[in-house]
């Protein structure tokens, strides 16, 4: 296909003659098969609600088809709909637009739905098994061609993947706020999401899914290697550094993937049970997991191997977590770290795999027989557990990973939760991210080279670590283990060949920094250093952008972790300060209904307004949450928000006055 057509493409939206019908491609990985939770009478709905798209001439031909995919997929994704082109993260000059920060959005819609960083792209899933860009190709259609035609003065609302419409706005307001799962609170459980996004009223966003912000698994590889080393650190005794200690996980799957790099990076053993052969062979083919042991006992004595000699090196287990434990109980293979990464947010609909049957055996009876399949998996969590238990008595320093395992093990009956009713293990938050990193500011900031070119990347590499290191010569004791891993991490990314898709690059960073890098980045393009404006964003998963108890903010000790006022008004302040775009999500790594979420995306394009609105946005929208975690009596942040008032004047943080032990006692 020419660059003419494509463009032609794009502009067309949904086409008004019938593409051909779409084969089902069973070389590409697909979404499980969805419950059918619908009645007789909310199918027909669902149906008319997909026919809307359409001009009513076509309605007979497509109303069948729909009506099949729904009973077939459990949803109506349109499938005949699917473009015919490559999705990929072109050159920004490549879409057609009349607001280039229009077209940085188009790019980062299809970085999102690139087979080579989405999981199931014909479902238009690009992580965690039901992280969806848009619910149907006809959202996707329709987006892309207002994208196209959008002006400055315009703003695009998206609810849950459905473009609602251009509205006049002006240059300084986001080009799209986009709302993903939104819903009235006492309707927000995981089968009101069955059933919602079977209707095609509302989909699942995840984080960095539905707000097109996702680069691959590099962004996961950044925060575990961060976590990893940090957790080697807290369970040191004599400095004896990272190496030879085994960290044991599971999930080889869209972020979870990341996991036996990260440990490599961080000079670990990582041991990484993966049910599904297909995601196993994946990650070894894209070597990020060197080994694969089909055989328990071959990966015990590999292991043992690994740990006399003191190896760097990553091995997957291809089958179900639970018996890997179990072997390593009866083996008494020491492990110094343990976690997991499955995909409990979503346990009923393939997010868990039960032990005891095959990885297909499970598919079936999750589509045929869920009520089984829900025992089973109960059943799974409390053997995990109990053999988790095991392995901590001996010494293990076992840790939630954010995928609701301490939330689900406990709903399951499994032996998780201490007398007072707390879980007997932390969550990654808990111990290492929230008091290291998101209390000082520091978190996940992102960025997209727009021209695709590797030289454009590797020139911004530097400009950040040049930042970086100037800023670490003068940074208090308090923050410098954070900007030294920083810089160590910015020195190999491109040897550790981390980019998938779109020429990406993450690192730590706090306000001071994150706003000096992207000034640096402003300044470059304008002087026509960097070759194409670059895009800014962050995962959801930071210091001020997501409300989530049992996750980012799990280290909240004042009452108020499940409140969501941080998260909603992190989008609206990051709105009105110059976001490109904004989004607020129901959802997202710990399942629907228990965290609420936000994130924005922002051009640089070399401009004066740029460079405003980066100092205005990102100042804002860290320190929202530095304000909230020091009110919560949180040490690092108190520390963080006296020192960022001495360096703005325009900011009055509330400090919390905090009362002696001795008179609480009293009372
Ligand atoms: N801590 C973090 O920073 C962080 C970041 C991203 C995601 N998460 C959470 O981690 C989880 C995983 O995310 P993902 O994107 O990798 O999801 P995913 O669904 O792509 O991958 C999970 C993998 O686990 C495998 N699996 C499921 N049950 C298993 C079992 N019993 N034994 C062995 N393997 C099993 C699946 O086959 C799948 O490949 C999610 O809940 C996500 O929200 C946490």
């Amino acid at each position: 296909m020419t660059l003419q057509e494509f463009q032609a493409e794009i502009k067309q939206g949904i086409p008004s003659v019938l593409p051909p019908k779409h084969e089902y491609d069973p070389k590409v990985n697909h979404a499980p098969i969805r419950k059918d939770i619908l009645s007789k009478e909310e199918k027909q709905l669902a149906l008319k609600n997909a026919l809307r798209y359409f001009d009513k001439k076509h309605h007979a031909v497509l109303a069948p088809e729909f009506a099949e995919e729904l009973k077939k997929y459990g949803r109506i994704y349109m499938c005949r709909f699917m473009p015919t082109y490559d999705f990929h993260a072109r050159n920004i000059e490549d879409y057609p637009y009349k607001s280039k920060q229009a077209a940085a959005i188009m790019l980062m819609i299809q970085n999102n739905l690139d087979p080579a960083v989405a999981q199931h792209p014909n479902e238009l899933i690009t992580y965690g098994g039901n992280g969806a860009v848009f619910q149907n190709w006809a959202q996707y259609l329709l987006t892309m061609k207002y994208l196209s035609e959008m002006t400055d003065e315009q703003t695009l609302a998206m609810y849950s993947g459905h473009p609602m419409g251009l509205f006049p706005s002006h240059k300084d307001a986001p080009r799209v706020v986009v709302t993903n799962g939104m819903v009235i609170p006492n309707y927000s459980s995981p089968d009101d999401w069955e059933k919602f996004n079977a209707l095609g009223v509302s989909q699942y966003g995840q984080m960095t899914a539905g707000s097109f912000m996702y680069i691959g698994p590099q962004g996961i590889v950044h925060g575990t290697t961060i976590t990893v080393m940090n957790a080697a650190r807290i369970i040191e005794k004599d400095n004896e550094g990272v190496a030879g200690k085994l960290f044991v996980t599971a999930g080889l799957g869209g972020m979870s993937g990341a996991q036996p790099k990260a440990a490599v990076i961080a000079g670990a053993i990582g041991v990484v049970a993966e049910v599904n052969p297909a995601a196993a062979e994946k990650r070894y083919e894209q070597g990020w997991v060197d080994e694969l042991h089909y055989d328990l006992d071959d990966l015990v004595a590999r292991i043992k191997e690994a740990q006399k000699n003191k190896e760097a090196v990553s091995m997957a287990y291809v089958g179900n977590v639970v018996d890997m434990w179990e072997k390593f109980v009866e083996e008494d293979v020491f492990v110094e770290m343990g976690s997991d990464q499955t995909s409990l947010h979503n346990p009923w609909a393939g997010g868990y795999y039960p032990v005891g049957m095959s990885y297909e055996e499970a598919n079936d009876m999750m589509a045929h027989n869920p009520k089984q399949f829900k025992e089973e998996v109960q059943k799974t969590l409390r053997r995990h557990v109990e053999a988790v238990n095991k392995l901590t008595a001996k010494g293990m320093y076992f840790f939630d990973y954010g995928n609701a395992f301490l939330l689900e093990a406990s709903r399951a009956g499994a032996d998780i939760m201490k007398d007072n009713g707390e879980f007997k293990y932390p969550s990654y938050v808990q111990d290492i991210m929230g008091p290291m990193c998101f209390d000082y500011g520091f978190g996940p900031f992102r960025w997209v080279c727009t021209s695709g070119k590797a030289e454009d990347l590797d020139y911004t590499d530097k400009l950040a670590m040049d930042v970086l290191e100037e800023m670490a010569s003068t940074a208090p004791e308090e923050i410098s283990q954070q900007m030294r891993d920083n810089i160590e991490w910015i020195k190999g990314a491109k040897a550790n060949k981390l980019v998938v898709g779109s020429q990406a690059r993450i690192l730590y960073a706090d306000a001071e920094g994150r706003i000096a890098i992207a000034a640096a980045f402003n300044k470059a393009i304008k002087e026509g250093k960097i070759s194409a404006p670059v895009v800014l964003g962050r995962d959801h998963h930071d210091v001020s952008g997501t409300d989530s108890p049992f996750r980012e903010t799990s280290n909240i000790y004042d009452g108020s972790s499940f409140t969501a006022d941080m998260a909603i008004q992190n989008v609206i302040g990051d709105s009105f300060r110059g976001a490109t775009w904004v989004s607020i999500h129901n959802g997202g790594g710990v399942g629907w209904g228990e965290v609420i979420n936000g994130g924005f995306g922002m051009l640089l394009d070399g401009s004066t307004d740029a460079d405003r609105r980066l100092r205005s946005m990102l100042f804002w929208d860290v320190n929202n949450g530095i304000s909230r975690r020091s009110w919560a009596r949180n040490e690092g942040a108190i520390f963080a928000a006296k020192r960022a008032m001495e360096a703005e004047p325009l900011l009055n943080i509330t400090i919390p006055q905090i009362p002696e032990d001795d008179l609480l006692n009293q009372f």
